[in-house]
């Protein structure tokens, strides 16, 4: 998708679709009003037969302009209330103009009004390579053969080199989340821990990043007890996989960003019914995130060190599988009682949060799967938050909101803390039902000893049942907007 601005006059625009905004309630406005002048008035009629108000996700689309104008076709999105305009909802008006229009529409005329800086212009790119993701690969024909190649701004306010910046920036973003969303996607007969781990390599000799990988040896020799348990039932290997950022000049702050790489969660042992276990090839969707930011990062170049740290493994029924009563060693030395296998994704974290911990980072944030609790909670669209610092939440929240992910923070209540006390061990696995998002979270708390500490659980977000605002059925990419905002402090 290549972006280019010109300020010549509205309806001199050849191109293919003219995309205009209004806002709630109120009057055409500039451009608008000079195509609806051009139109005979035809945008204000269309919009008052179908009751459209600007209210946000809402539309009309002229669908053709009959040579009236430079544009062939004309869409007006609604952007709701003008005292609540943000990048966030110039982003899902990228977004929907992409999806109502990528399989017959090569080239874009998007009006000023969704230029009004460079923050509002980095999310409109954003939203229009986000909406035009496709998951084609496995279908024998693809409807979706249209491309959008080229969008133009036009508008006299952006400067080109601006907008260069910008629309590099967004790609580079943007094409980050497309990459965590195709390794969600992807089948787990094919998206094993080891293709995970020679996604890692290959994105590493791209990008001049360091990549280090721990295969089955290099995970028992060092202690990895938490992996090797729950990898045992499987045929497949496990893999440790660290990446790392190092900024040209040596940098003052160093961050760990850790991801559940489960490439299908069964349950193990205490299996899952046949519908739960259905979409368990998202299960490491975390570390999908993961690799996605650490590309990014490459391109970004901010100025903190960052790790990639991911736990990759199956979690499977085989004859050697890991048993509830089990007692299993982490990395730093304490044991875990096995109460449910299928809290699995807290165990292969314990030993990527102490191998973390060990590194002596500043900031550690993990991204996980982590509960069915957790989605119970706050619905499919929302992460929950925890942590062991109020400052580091505080951050990740804001950098959520800019990213317009959705995220609410848990509390961390010092009276369910018991649930997870062991008889036999340091810590069992699992509590009761209830607050099971939060007792998932104490447990990963025992890892990470005094080092700040957020837990995100994308357990809802990281995988769409339906299409939803941003993101298509499937895989989201949920977390690579808000990992990055929160990196490069934006
Ligand atoms: N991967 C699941 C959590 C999950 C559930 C993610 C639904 C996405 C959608 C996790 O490993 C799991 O099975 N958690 C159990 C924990 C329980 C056994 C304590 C759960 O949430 O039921
Ligand atoms: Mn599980
Ligand atoms: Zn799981």
């Amino acid at each position: 998708m290549k972006f280019l601005v010109s300020d010549k006059s509205i309806s001199k625009h050849k191109t293919d679709t003219l995309v205009l905004g209004i806002f709630k309630g109120e009057k055409l406005e500039g451009q608008a009003k000079e195509i609806d002048r051009a139109l005979g008035g035809a945008l204000g009629k269309l919009s008052e037969s179908e009751r459209f108000d600007g209210d946000s996700g809402k539309s009309v689309m002229i669908s053709s302009t009959f040579g009236k104008t430079g544009a062939a076709r004309v869409l007006l999105l609604g952007l709701g209330k003008k005292s609540e305009f943000s990048p966030v909802v110039v982003r899902n008006a990228g977004y929907s103009s992409a999806t109502k229009l990528k399989y017959f529409c090569a080239d874009l005329v998007f009006g000023e009004i969704f230029c009004k800086d460079r923050k509002h212009v980095c999310a409109l790119a954003e939203g229009l390579i986000l909406g035009a993701y496709d998951f084609g690969k496995y279908k024998s024909s693809n409807e979706a053969e249209g491309e959008i190649e080229k969008v133009v701004l036009a508008s006299g306010r952006i400067k080109e080199k601006t907008l260069r910046e910008e629309a590099e920036r967004a790609a580079v973003i943007a094409e980050a989340t497309n990459l965590t969303r195709d390794l969600v996607n992807e089948p787990p007969v094919y998206l094993t821990p080891s293709k995970l781990a020679e996604t890692a390599l290959s994105i590493a000799e791209e990008t001049g990043l360091k990549c280090e990988v721990f295969d089955l040896e290099g995970i028992k020799r060092r202690g990895m007890g938490g992996l090797m348990a729950v990898s045992s039932g499987s045929d497949e290997e496990p893999r440790f996989i660290h990446l790392s950022y190092a900024p040209q000049k040596k940098s003052a702050k160093t961050l760990a960003i850790v991801g559940k790489g489960i490439t299908f969660d069964s349950g193990g042992l205490c299996i899952k019914p046949a519908d739960s276990m259905r979409t368990m090839k998202m299960d490491m969707a975390g570390a999908a995130v993961v690799l996605g930011v650490m590309k990014a990062l490459a391109k970004l170049k901010p100025a903190v060190e960052v790790h990639g740290l991911i736990s990759s493994s199956e979690n499977m029924t085989g004859p050697r599988a890991y048993k509830p009563d089990d007692v299993i060693r982490a990395y730093n030395k304490k044991t875990i009682e096995v109460i449910n296998t299928d809290a699995e994704g807290r165990i292969v974290l314990s030993d990527a949060l102490s191998y973390a911990t060990e590194m002596k980072v500043d900031e550690i944030v993990d991204l996980a799967t982590l509960t069915g609790a957790c989605i119970v909670g706050l619905g499919m669209y929302t992460a929950g938050l925890m942590g062991n610092n109020q400052k580091l939440i505080e951050r990740i929240k804001k950098a959520a909101d800019l990213a317009g992910e959705k995220i609410w923070q848990l509390p961390m209540d010092d009276e369910l803390r018991a649930e997870i006390k062991s008889d036999v061990a340091d810590i069992k696995n699992a509590g009761s039902r209830w607050g099971g998002a939060i007792t998932a979270a104490m447990f990963l708390e025992n890892f990470v000893g005094d080092t700040p500490w957020a837990h995100l659980d994308i357990a809802g977000p990281a995988f769409n049942e339906k299409d939803a605002a941003l993101n298509p059925k499937g895989g989201t990419g949920f977390g690579v907007r808000t990992i990055l905002n929160y990196i490069m402090e934006r």
